[in-house]
């Protein structure tokens, strides 16, 4: 996507080195950082330098390169490997990606691993990037739907599910943004999404593309929808189930909830790598990341010199429960976009996607 007159994607390789968007100073600095090692890859991870579950995939199978440069090893693959699976818990996206570098590289002799690793990570960015082009591209009909009757299409989301949070393009923007280039009157209400605020990086993307949009606190999204406001919801995803349960960020489960109550449809953008076909039970079985409660106790933002800095919110002594995502069961979702075709939340419909 386009920042200013220049083409951006959220992760590149640049010689040695791998080049990524700082976004925890984003949205008030653009920044691109230059990452040397697989232990500042897993930084980045770790520190939301690189956040949502594809773009976490894709620039831990460039850090494998990054680690295999130096000792090709069986030794030094394994440990990276341990070292990156651990960053980020609940997006399945990183231990999907992990697991075809191992399957791609462990075969082969250590002298040629190096160079392996840089294809196979660059053919992953590239397929993310083809991924989520689909599913903008099936998604554009169910906006185009509502646009027959609306001069206005009022649509909600939650956290960051775009170009920031992919390679390119985005899950659930990437719809949006087909309908927008399309002159459809496309109008978005961001969560801010609190407390990482993911909807500030949400509103920098929209707004860089000329999208209309609206930044709402997260408690408003139901109001906005009783009142007839919002048009659908469309929501990203970190892991879903076989049966079509959606794990996200936090609070996504209590807008679908507001969703159902008010006859809003609901819908997931979804790429294959994001369906975690072993859970047996989504309530249960999926690790949710339970966060730093200075997440909670601290806000970020610009002070007086123009500098980002912090401020507490919260005093040190309170308790403070972080847990970073949710589950909305499948019995909310309207529908699930797919790079093949927006498919039900049922068994049966995630079952017709499996192995396309
Ligand atoms: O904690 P984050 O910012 O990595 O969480 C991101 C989300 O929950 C996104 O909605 C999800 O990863 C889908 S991104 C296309």
């Amino acid at each position: 996507m386009k920042v200013g007159d220049l083409s951006y994607r959220s992760v590149w390789r640049d010689g040695d080195s791998v080049r990524i968007i700082d976004q925890t100073r984003l949205p008030y600095e653009f920044h691109a950082l230059s990452l040397r090692s697989c232990e500042q890859v897993a930084n980045a991870i770790r520190t939301m330098q690189v956040r949502g579950a594809p773009l976490i995939g894709a620039v831990a199978a460039y850090g494998l390169a990054l680690a295999l440069r130096h000792d090709a090893s069986d030794g030094t693959l394994t440990a990276a490997l341990d070292m990156l699976a651990d960053t980020r818990p609940t997006a399945v996206n990183l231990r999907w990606s992990l697991n075809r570098m191992l399957r791609q590289l462990s075969p082969l002799d250590p002298a040629v691993r190096v160079d392996a690793a840089w294809t196979e990570a660059g053919r992953i960015a590239d397929e993310d990037t083809e991924l989520n082009r689909s599913i903008g591209n099936h998604g554009l009909p169910v906006i185009r739907d509502v646009a027959k009757n609306n001069e206005i299409v009022n649509v909600l989301t939650h956290c960051n599910a775009g170009w920031l949070a992919t390679v390119d393009y985005g899950t659930a923007l990437a719809p949006i943004y087909l309908a927008h280039d399309e002159g459809i009157r496309v109008h978005v209400w961001v969560d801010e999404t609190r407390p990482r605020s993911q909807g500030f990086l949400t509103a920098w993307e929209l707004s860089a593309h000329g999208v209309p949009y609206t930044l709402i606190a997260d408690n408003a999204g139901g109001h906005l929808m009783q009142r007839g406001q919002v048009d659908l919801v469309i929501v990203g995803a970190d892991r879903v189930t076989r049966e079509g349960h959606v794990c996200n960020k936090i609070g996504t489960y209590l807008k679908a909830l507001a969703a159902k109550q008010s006859g809003v449809p609901f819908y997931a953008a979804v790429p294959s790598p994001t369906i975690d076909w072993s859970i047996d039970d989504a309530f249960s079985d999926i690790p949710i990341e339970e966060r730093s409660g200075d997440e909670i106790r601290f806000v970020q933002g610009i002070d007086r010199n123009g500098q980002i800095s912090r401020v507490a919110v919260g005093t040190d002594e309170m308790r403070v429960a972080n847990p970073a995502f949710d589950v909305t069961p499948a019995e909310l979702i309207t529908g699930i976009i797919t790079e093949v075709g927006v498919i039900p939340a049922t068994r049966d419909g995630l079952a017709s996607i499996a192995g396309k």
